[in-house]
């Protein structure tokens, strides 16, 4: 299902028991860039797929704590704030709102 709020496009992207603890998800959405969910110990984030240094896809990453690596040159950001972490990505990744409602994940995209 999709909505609009506001200024940002709601997506109901799955049910939060499809993904597991630790996986990650990456969605397509019309008119928009690709799109990372994370399972962090039951908590979800969701973030711009595409890696900020080139073109390499974030839900392929490895996840630590609250951060996700890079599959291709390891650069590292902040699941919570899209902040890159370190070289050799300097600019941030856009976050997105995540909600779970009735166990579906529901995704607010950020314009
Ligand atoms: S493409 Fe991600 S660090 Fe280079």
């Amino acid at each position: 299902m999709t909505a609009t709020f506001s200024t940002r496009v709601l997506l109901d992207v799955g049910r939060a028991e499809d993904l597991p603890d630790g996986e990650a998800l990456r969605i397509t959405p019309a008119g928009a860039p690709p799109i990372a969910i994370f399972n962090v110990e039951g908590e979800f984030f969701a973030i711009d797929d595409t890696c900020t240094h080139q073109d390499a896809s974030l839900s392929e990453g490895w996840v630590e704590g609250c951060a996700v690596e890079c599959p291709l040159h390891t650069a590292c950001f902040d699941l919570r704030t899209g902040a890159a972490l370190g070289a050799p990505a300097k600019v941030p990744v856009r976050t997105h709102a995540v909600h779970v409602e009735d166990g579906v994940i529901r995704i607010a995209v950020t314009p």
